[in-house]
């Protein structure tokens, strides 16, 4: 599956309306963390979606509490859930469970999700993934040349060490969740962004271990690539 890639004005808000329709039909949705979605978030808190045929997830945390102002449960908490009125709230936010550290959060997260999922052989397909992209074309808790982007028999893995900051331990969904998703949602912003991204999504570009976002390719879901004039810089003319 190739990635449409829409260059717009205002990532953030296109990124809303996208998840806002899939949560509109109710599903799976798995948000990230990081700085970019942030608006997003705000967007669709002041939006009146009833979120109660949603089961909300993250497709990564670090392992600190949520408390901890680097937690992607936290963040997401603060910017979008503790902001719906109870009646309309999602009927489950799953936990990424980061304060048991990398390989306990794995082990719980993962069985978090065999129960909602039940434990077929082939990895859940999620309704929507929102993923970002670091300036090194990690995506997730994904990072170049690190042993989780070889973990492909598990749905969730530890990752003790970062390869970019915050240098906290994580935890992460796999490639093979990544890619079982009806549909991946990447949000980027900013010219720091446009290597990345042409290296990721470029028309020159090779899936990789050096850029772990390239390797997001859903078998059989849809792939869009929101982009801002910044990020998108760098792609080719043909990208
Ligand atoms: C995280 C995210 C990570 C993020 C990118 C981009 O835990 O930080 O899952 O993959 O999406 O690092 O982050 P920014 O949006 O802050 O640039």
């Amino acid at each position: 599956m190739s990635a449409a890639i829409e260059v717009v004005a205002d990532p953030a808000a296109a990124a809303a309306e996208r998840i806002a329709a899939v949560v509109a039909d109710g599903g799976h949705v798995a948000l990230t963390g990081g700085s970019t979605p942030r608006g997003a978030y705000r967007r669709l808190a002041a939006m009146d979606l009833d979120w109660t045929g949603v089961d909300l997830w993250l497709g990564d945390d670090r392992c600190v509490p949520a408390a901890d102002e680097r937690s992607n449960e936290g963040m997401v908490r603060a910017e979008l859930v503790d902001r719906i009125p109870a009646d309309r709230a999602p009927r489950a936010c799953h936990p990424t469970f980061g304060e048991l550290g990398p390989d306990g959060a794995a082990d719980a997260f993962e069985a978090e999700l065999r129960r909602a999922f039940g434990t077929p052989a082939a990895p859940p397909a999620l309704d929507l993934i929102l993923l970002g992209i670091g300036p090194d074309a990690h995506t997730a808790s994904l990072f170049p040349g690190k042993p989780a982007l070889d973990v492909l028999d598990r749905w969730v893995v530890g990752v003790p060490e970062a390869g970019m900051e915050p240098y906290v331990p994580r935890v992460t969904l796999t490639l093979p969740v990544l890619n079982a998703a009806r549909e991946v949602l990447f949000l980027v912003s900013g010219a720091g962004k446009a290597d990345a991204v042409a290296r990721a999504f470029g028309a020159g570009s090779r899936p990789g271990h050096d850029a772990p976002s390239s390797l997001v390719r859903p078998a059989d879901g849809r792939l869009t690539v929101l982009l801002d004039e910044g990020a998108a810089a760098r792609l080719d003319a043909a990208g």
